[in-house]
């Protein structure tokens, strides 16, 4: 009995070395954990369950039944993160590059069938070579099982990609179809294709950096949703974000106690708009004044930032922030800031987060170069998944609210449960200046007449109370009383109850 023991102690301690001390060095010189060492950073300590630790690959071909490593590259298990329960699969760099087998597939198959059948999120970290060459299309198809699971499991369960190192072809897939990307800057890549490839097939050279980096994807191209400066740093920032969200979509959004008072007055909002309606302010100061502990977990920060979104709690329960930024391109929406939205509006629904929207917005972004990159698609985009979100919306206008901006930031029309507006605020089809250039053309060059439209204008429209006179706005509220306002709508809307026709899925504009 004794023999048997030790010699599973023996073998545990074969497979945990992967693919060797050399190749663990290796790792490690390039400023990367292994796979067990990342598990071990993102869970509670202790709390790893591994599973699969024996599996080896079947492959016959290249000299590759010579080669067999326990585990195969690719750790799988479960454990908790503060408490709560998560799947877990880690790409083992150190073993075949961490490139996908058909008993690697099936491992990380495993994991994923295990997370949706018991509706807990599943993290996946990736560092990897790709496919398997000597495996061939057992290889492909692995990955195609494992992109059906990500599609099944979407809207189920809180999947989130974690790139910490190479990941090219199959590999890119996979996070695309999750919910969340996260990367770490200077090790890590994402690519269909990589800079050689690139090279052959259209002569530009670039490096793997420029080509798909962090920077890359968290500022110019929006696969990625946040990016950090190495391993440690991102898991223990994961371990935040995991707790906003929620195991799965039947359980609604995730609490935990508050020490914040639900109606803290915050006096500095009184004067946060500026005098001059053309003068920006930070949308982000208000966010983080009205969540508990001014504690804000922001989502693509680098991209589209005339639009914040993120999460937060209210009275300790986990709420969805979409704000207009008048920083950036006066809080206009189009197409980037749009699509950045719908995709975090459409997370929240799924999920059941309530979603609260600040809204200072010019309108659209005219332009050629906005049209011709569709606009029109891209803005409708943002329009459908408040229009379609049945979770509890509250919105609160601090200035701006112009135009089709106006209906598409979760307006009352739009089935928004609650909706507040500064006294600041200003609801109309457009701005003064170019209201009165159209609707009295003939003035154009009668500066004396044209001030006078323009006052009249301003006093008429460009304030709450003709839309509080209609009942589209709730309420006028004061700013220092807007978290007041917001966790007392929110606690209203705790059982809100609404579905939409039965359908089998809609088809947003894609
Ligand atoms: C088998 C692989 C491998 C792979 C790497 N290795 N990629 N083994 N299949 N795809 C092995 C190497 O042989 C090496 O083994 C070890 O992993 C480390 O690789 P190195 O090249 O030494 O490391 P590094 O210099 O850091 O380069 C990493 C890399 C490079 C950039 C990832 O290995 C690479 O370019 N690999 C191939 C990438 C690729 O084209 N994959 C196919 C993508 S197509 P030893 O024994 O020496 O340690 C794809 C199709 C799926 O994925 C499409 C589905 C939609």
């Amino acid at each position: 009995m004794r023999d048997i023991i030790a010699e599973l102690e023996e073998r545990r301690r074969v497979a945990r070395m992967g693919g060797g001390e050399e190749r663990i060095a290796a790792q490690h010189a390039k400023g990367k954990l292994t796979a067990r060492e990342r598990i071990n950073l993102l869970l509670d300590p202790d709390s790893f369950e591994e599973i699969d630790m024996f599996v080896e690959h079947n492959c016959h071909e290249f000299g590759m039944e010579e080669q067999k490593i326990p585990g195969d590259g690719v750790v799988t298990g479960w454990g908790t993160v503060n408490g709560r329960p998560i799947y877990v699969f880690a790409k083992d760099f150190t073993v075949f590059g961490g490139s996908l087998s058909r008993a690697h597939a099936n491992k990380i198959n495993k994991v994923q069938d295990m997370a949706l059948r018991n509706r807990m999120p599943i993290v996946g970290i990736l560092d990897s070579g790709g496919a398997r060459i000597q495996e061939g299309v057992d290889a492909l198809g692995g990955y195609a099982d494992v992109f059906q699971r990500n599609t099944l499991a979407s809207g189920v369960i809180p999947q989130i990609s974690v790139i910490m190192g190479p990941c090219a072809g199959g590999d890119v897939y996979s996070p695309a179809l999750t919910d969340f990307i996260f990367m770490v800057r200077g090790t890590s890549y994402m690519f269909v294709t990589g800079p050689d490839v690139v090279k052959t097939v259209t002569n530009e050279e670039v490096s793997a950096e420029e080509l798909g980096g962090a920077k890359i994807h968290t500022s110019k191209s929006s696969v990625a949703d946040g990016a950090y400066d190495n391993d440690i740093e991102l898991l223990s920032d994961l371990r935040r974000f995991i707790d906003f969200l929620p195991l799965c979509n039947k359980v609604g959004s995730p609490e935990r106690p508050a020490y914040d008072a639900h109606d803290r007055v915050e006096e500095s909002l009184d004067t946060l708009i500026p005098d001059n309606p053309n003068m920006p302010y930070d949308m982000l100061e208000l966010v983080e004044k009205v969540v508990d502990e001014n504690d804000f977990f922001e989502i693509q920060k680098d991209f589209a930032k005339n639009i914040i979104v993120g999460f937060g709690r209210i009275e300790g329960r986990t709420t969805g922030f979409v704000a207009n930024q008048p920083l950036t391109l006066a809080g206009v929406l189009d197409s980037d800031a749009s699509r950045k939205a719908a995709r975090f509006v459409r997370f929240c629904d799924c999920f059941d987060i309530p979603i609260v929207s600040f809204v200072d917005v010019p309108g659209f972004l005219p332009g050629t170069a906005q049209e011709y990159g569709g606009l029109i698609k891209h803005g409708a985009k943002l329009l459908f998944a408040y229009a379609e979100a049945t979770t509890p919306k509250v919105t609160i206008i601090t200035r701006k609210a112009y135009g089709g901006a106006y209906d598409v930031m979760a307006s009352k029309h739009l089935r928004g449960d609650v909706n507040y507006a500064w006294p600041t605020a200003e609801i109309a089809v457009m701005g003064a200046k170019g209201a009165v250039e159209i609707i009295f053309r003939s003035a154009i060059g009668d500066e004396e007449a044209l001030a006078k439209h323009t006052q009249d204008y301003e006093e008429k429209f460009l304030n709450p109370f003709v839309a509080a006179e209609r009942g589209y706005i709730d309420e006028v509220i004061q700013p220092h009383n807007t978290r007041r306002r917001i966790s007392r709508a929110l606690a209203l809307l705790r059982n809100k109850n609404m579905e939409n026709p039965w359908k089998k899925h809609g088809n947003i504009p894609l």
